[in-house]
Parts: structure tokens; sequence; C-alpha cells
């Protein structure tokens, strides 16, 4: 039986609830020298660039209004991606709260060459839906189907606490 995520003030009742399947997006570039260091490796700058385009269009997909990003949880890089090597991302929407949404992004290199594919980077986003008048908007639920998508979702509740806890003390930090 399908669920949705329904913690307090989801929207698990809403008609338009979609799938992560929906919205899923999978961006593929060749990295090329402009994107790259002196040593021929894509910057992490261009990949955390990329990581925010898949993982905001497949929120644009899933939410159909405009987003800005609230929060993108620590991101490491766990082996280089040289010029001449695809950079793949394939970005899926893992919960959907009330007018927040989290995403998970995937990147991999692939040698051009060879095929070899290695994951180099996770990353999670948080995107907020607003109005052209900067309100926040309700968003749709998302429908959880599978075993890995209801532990996805609870993961991204853990998540979600930890980034509020985050922002607060942030908050409480304060001064210029
Ligand atoms: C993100 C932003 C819209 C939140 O506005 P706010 O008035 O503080 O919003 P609220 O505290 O009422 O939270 C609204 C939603 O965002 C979520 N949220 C806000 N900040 C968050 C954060 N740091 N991490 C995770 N979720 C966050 C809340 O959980 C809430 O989600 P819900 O409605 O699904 O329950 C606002 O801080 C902002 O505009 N930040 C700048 C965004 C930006 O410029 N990004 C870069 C360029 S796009």
């Amino acid at each position: 039986m399908p669920q949705q995520l329904g913690s307090g003030n989801a929207p698990a009742a809403r008609a338009d609830a979609k799938r992560a399947s929906e919205s899923a997006t999978e961006m593929v570039q060749v990295v090329l020298p402009n994107d790259a260091n002196p040593l021929g490796f894509i910057l992490g700058g261009t990949v955390m660039h990329l990581i925010d385009i898949a993982g905001a269009i497949a929120c644009h997909r899933h939410t159909r209004t405009l987003l800005v990003t609230a929060a993108v949880d620590g991101l490491q890089f766990l082996h280089p991606i040289k010029v001449g090597d695809l950079i793949i991302l394939k970005a899926r929407v893992t919960a959907a709260w009330s007018t927040s949404l989290e995403v998970e992004v995937e990147v991999f290199s692939e040698e051009t060459l060879t095929g070899l594919r290695r994951m180099t980077s996770v990353a999670y986003l948080t995107f907020v839906a607003i109005d052209r008048d900067g309100r926040r908007v309700p968003i749709p639920g998302l429908i959880l189907e599978t075993a890995e998508e209801k532990r996805k979702a609870a993961d991204a509740d853990v998540r979600r606490a930890e980034r509020l806890k985050a922002r607060t003390r942030l908050q409480q930090r304060g001064g210029c």
C-alpha cells in the first residue's frame, strides 16, 4: 500500500501527491578545461553548482513552483573528476513537508574511454517553495511506495530536525 510522509504538518492528504520517480532527474556533462583547476580536476565549486541545479530541477518537477535553496548539508568529494570525464548527477526527492522538501543528489564520474563509474559525492539539499511575492506555498506530498523510499523519508525527517537546530544556532550567533 503506497504511503505518504505524514508527520504532523505534512500535506499527506493532498490529491496532487507525486511519486519520487515522477521528478527524478539525471544530468550528464563532460568536464571541460574551463571547469578545472590547474591539476585538471573539476572545481569543487562547479560540482556544487551542478548539484544545486540538479536538485532544483527535481524539486521544480515535484512542486511546479518557484523555489529557494534553504540548506545544503555537509558535502564531501571522495574522488577527483578529471577533464574529459563525464560528471553524472542523479537527483531524487526524498521527503516533502508543508512548504519545503529534501532532495538527494548523487554524483558520479565516468571515464569516457573505459566506462568506469565511481560515486564521488552525495548531497542533501532543502528547497522552500515560494510565490512571486516571496510568500511560501504548500507543496504536493510525496508518495512512498518502496521500503527504501520509506527509509529515506524517515532519514530525511531526522536530517530536517538537525538542520532546523543548526539554523537556530546560526540565528542566535547573529552579529555583523
Ligand atoms: C529559506 C527561507 C525561505 C525560510 O524562510 P522562513 O521565513 O525562515 O521560513 P520558516 O521558518 O517559516 O520555514 C519555512 C519552511 O522552510 C523550512 N526551512 C527553513 N529554513 C530551513 C533550513 N535552514 N533547513 C531546513 N529547512 C528549513 C522549514 O522547515 C519550513 O518547512 P515546512 O513549511 O515544510 O515545515 C528564508 O530563510 C530565505 O529566503 N532564505 C534565503 C534563501 C536563499 O536566498 N537561497 C539561496 C538562493 S536561492
